[in-house]
């Protein structure tokens, strides 16, 4: 990550990705794009027990959506599924525990899901960790390689079946961050094996980067489904909290709520304009944006895009011929 990336990124999320940044960008904002009756529709939130998935998923519900959260511990789901119930009286809010840094897990679920037969309209990858330690799986997978990329990749083309049924344009919706702006897209260390010293931050901004390409992929594969990426600006959650602390203690008061850091995934949920957009876009504040900082040389060749997504399907085959 170079100085000069990493300056001007800083200085553009001063800008526009804080508290100050969304009320700037709010007087833009159409609020009849989202209030829509979303009683006909099926969602599935990620990470929706907390934070940004969470408020996403309270949106969905007030709506009337049916909604199914997936989440990795059964206490923290079940207590936010009973709140989001309790407080939007809608009953159809169902959990799902799957720990998305866990190949066979997504796997056995989206076998199960697909064949359940259950409708699903829209998904929502938003379950994204920062580990700041080299940490590896049961399957010796890098712990935010496997949970920000693997995971997001497995769930999404797995559910593709099931989106595919959908009698309103079915869309995915994946939260990648800014924070990808000061990176290029690396397809050959996806799991951070050559690197000297680990990075958390650089990890994950490197996942971040590898969700929005593969977000422009799957949207050139597959037409027929809206896919984008977004950053949700900086909001204040236990991601934020733990795995950032100097970050949240020096920029607390500039913090967006979980609310704020939701509202552009809750528009691409539910707004027809954002059918509207250009596929496979990345937005922030209800806008497409570029993927890149100007002259930070981060794009990509096709043949990396290209290795990135053959890597992972090599991997998602091999992790079902152990099922
Ligand atoms: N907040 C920001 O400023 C910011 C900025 C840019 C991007 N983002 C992105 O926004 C998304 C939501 O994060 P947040 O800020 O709302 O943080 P958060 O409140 O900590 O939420 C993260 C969610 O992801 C879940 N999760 C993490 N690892 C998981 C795993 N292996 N399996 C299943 N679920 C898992 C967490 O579950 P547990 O509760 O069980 O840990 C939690 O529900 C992430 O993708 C993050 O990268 C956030």
């Amino acid at each position: 990550m170079s100085i000069y990336r990493n300056s001007i990124w800083f200085l553009k999320g001063l800008r526009e990705y804080t508290k100050g940044g969304y009320v700037k960008a709010a007087k833009n904002f159409d609020p009849t794009d989202i209030e829509v009756d979303a009683s006909k529709r099926n969602f599935m939130v990620t990470g929706a027990n907390s934070g940004i998935g969470r408020s996403t998923a309270l949106e969905l519900a007030k709506r009337g959506g049916t909604v199914h959260l997936v989440c990795r511990s059964a206490e923290r789901g079940k207590e936010a599924q009973e709140a989001i119930i309790k407080e939007t009286k809608n009953d159809k809010v169902h959990l799902h525990l799957v720990d998305m840094s866990q190949p066979k897990e997504i796997l056995k679920f989206t076998t199960q899901f697909v064949e359940s037969g259950a409708p699903l309209d829209t998904l929502v990858n938003n379950a994204g960790t920062m580990v700041n330690q080299r940490e590896t799986t049961d399957d010796k997978l890098e712990k935010n390689f496997a949970t920000n990329t693997l995971g997001t990749y497995i769930l999404s083309t797995e559910l593709i079946p099931a989106l595919e049924k959908s009698k309103c344009r079915p869309r995915i919706v994946t939260v990648s961050s800014g924070g990808m702006l000061v990176m290029k897209l690396d397809s050959n260390d996806l799991q951070f094996e050559q690197v000297r010293n680990f990075d958390g931050t650089f990890a994950y901004a490197q996942n971040k980067r590898q969700q929005v390409v593969m977000v422009r992929r799957w949207a050139l594969q597959y037409p027929n489904i809206s896919f984008s990426s977004m950053h949700p600006g900086w909001a204040d959650t236990p991601a934020v909290q733990n795995s950032m602390p100097d970050f949240h203690r020096r920029m607390q008061d500039k913090l967006r709520t979980p609310e704020q850091g939701a509202d552009t995934i809750v528009w691409l949920c539910l707004s027809e304009k954002a059918l509207k957009c250009p596929n496979g876009s990345f937005f922030q504040d209800r806008v497409v944006v570029s993927e890149h900082l100007p002259l930070a040389h981060t794009r990509s060749s096709d043949a990396d895009e290209l290795q990135l997504i053959s890597r992972l399907e090599e991997m998602t085959k091999t992790f079902k011929n152990q099922l």
